[in-house]
């Protein structure tokens, strides 16, 4: 048979399931079943896939609510950027900006207090990934994901972007920190 020539034989795909070729489709039907189920595993027992919500909203209305934050906690400004450092009150909602190529502002939680985290985009999809945690969350736009996030350790945390958004895609990076309790 060729690619290119019709087969001499029309039906020349009837033949019996070859043992080799069943032993091939149950392992990797068997495969497809264990990391399905490493999903609700991971959720449960593990410290990944963490319970989110996701809601719809708009881009102005987002960069409004952080905004708002930004003109009520901030306490310093960082890089030549200026980028606000906000320390938000306990238990408070606060708000991650991811656009190209930056997050904004920078977020200043306490260690042991629980936050809800609002990420959202507003321009294209991005990512957020904490360093050296293992978490990662998706920011779309036109959505914000919420997390509730209780920091369990004092330090610089880094933030980089792990979707592919560009051509300053690398530099899509930032800081969270976390302070002791006060
Ligand atoms: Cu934002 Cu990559």
């Amino acid at each position: 048979m060729s690619a290119i020539l019709p087969p001499s034989k029309r039906i020349w795909w009837k033949h019996p399931l070859d043992k080799v070729e069943l032993t091939w489709l149950a392992i990797a039907f068997v495969w497809a079943l264990v990391l399905f189920f490493m999903m609700p595993y991971w959720h449960v027992f593990g410290k990944q896939n963490l319970s989110n919500e996701a809601y719809r909203i708009s881009a102005e209305s987002f960069q409004k609510k952080t905004q708002a934050m930004i003109d009520q906690h901030t306490v310093r400004t960082e890089t030549d950027q200026k980028i606000p450092v906000v320390h938000p009150p306990v238990g408070s909602d606060i708000y991650l900006i991811a656009r190209l190529w930056a997050w904004w502002p920078i977020l200043e939680l306490e260690k042991g207090q629980s936050y809800r985290l609002h990420l959202s985009a507003m321009d294209y999809q991005h990512g957020f990934s904490l360093q050296p945690t293992n978490i990662n969350l998706q920011v779309v736009p036109g959505y914000e994901m919420v997390v509730t996030v209780t920091p369990n350790q004092a330090g610089t945390f880094a933030i980089v972007c792990n979707e592919y958004c560009g051509i300053g895609h690398h530099t899509m990076v930032s800081r969270l920190y976390v302070t002791e309790k006060k």
